[in-house]
């Protein structure tokens, strides 16, 4: 028989594709959980310490180890991604002139890249495309959208974030972002409905998590509330089964990813420095 740990067999190393699904965590028998990220955004929500940095540091580490993949990386708070930097097409610290920079900037990738599908008469990227995907990861949201700037340029940013989790996903975007409750005041609803996957860490109460996990899962007997406060990375996913699931998130060690992130990024070096066309997709 063979070990539930050999499937869905995962590449490591430079052969890795966003494609692939992600490594995520344990359930609570402590099997492996993997999860598909192509053509899908998530949503990570949960309490202070919940362990919402953490998860979005393993998407982001599958992201930079995909050879595939670019990564737009956006971080509040400067350091819970920062140290992906070198392997990121664009770095974003808590300036949010240049988040919506960069958001507008991608927007125009994603329409250029509507305007090839149409002229090839193709409705979306697949596997083996010469287009690159792009990792857009945003950890701290509310700092973009309800804390820094003007309420001009909140809602600004929102929108842009709104289309590219919209039209983002059939050309290759995927957006994975974080925040602590991620009510209206933070994200609207017409784009938090827009992150089929979600995570739900530990949660202050049930209808924070009904926030993050979508209303009426508490009464049908999921909510992040219950969780042991202490057992962080210990959450509920929404994902391919349709319903919430235990998980206990992989976890990364400042160390684990300051290994990976390197390694990722020489990796990345290299294949520029090889490279015989340009990346014309590229968001730098
Ligand atoms: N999967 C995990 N396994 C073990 N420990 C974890 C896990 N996830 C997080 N932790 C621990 O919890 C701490 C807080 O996690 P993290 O910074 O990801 O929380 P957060 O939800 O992003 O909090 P904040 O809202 O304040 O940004 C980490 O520094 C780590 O020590
Ligand atoms: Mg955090």
């Amino acid at each position: 028989m063979s070990s539930p740990l050999a499937r869905p067999y995962t590449p490591v190393g430079p052969n890795l594709s966003i494609f692939d699904p992600l490594f995520i965590g344990l359930d609570e028998f402590g099997q492996p959980v993997h999860l598909s990220l192509i053509y899908r955004n998530i949503l990570l929500g949960g309490e202070p310490g919940a362990g919402k940095s953490s998860l979005l540091n393993n998407v982001v580490g599958h992201a930079a180890l995909s050879d595939d993949t670019d990564l737009v990386l956006i971080d509040g708070k400067l350091v819970e991604l920062g140290l992906w930097r070198e392997c990121a097409d664009v770095f974003v610290g808590p300036d949010l002139d240049h988040a919506i920079d960069t958001l507008e900037r991608l927007q125009k990738v994603m329409d250029n890249r509507y305007e090839y599908l149409d002229s090839q008469r193709r409705q979306k990227i697949v596997r083996d495309d010469v287009m690159r995907r792009i990792l857009l990861a945003i950890d701290e949201l509310a700092y973009f959208s309800a804390t820094v700037g003007t309420k001009i340029e909140q809602d600004h940013f929102s929108a842009l974030n709104r289309d590219i989790a919209a039209r983002g996903r059939a050309v290759g975007i995927v957006d994975a972002s974080a925040t602590q409750r991620p009510s209206s005041d933070i994200i609207p609803t017409s784009l938090r409905c827009l992150f089929a996957w979600r995570w739900a860490g530990r949660c202050v109460d049930d209808s924070s998590s009904d926030v993050v996990l979508g209303h009426g899962w508490t009464n049908r007997g999921y909510s992040a509330a219950r969780i042991d406060p202490n057992n962080q990375g210990e959450g509920l996913l929404l994902a391919e089964d349709g319903i919430p699931v235990a998980l206990k998130a992989a976890h990364m060690t400042n160390d684990d990813i300051i290994r990976v992130a390197d390694y990722a990024a020489s990796v990345r070096r290299t294949r520029a420095a090889n490279a015989t066309t340009p990346n014309l997709g590229a968001v730098a």
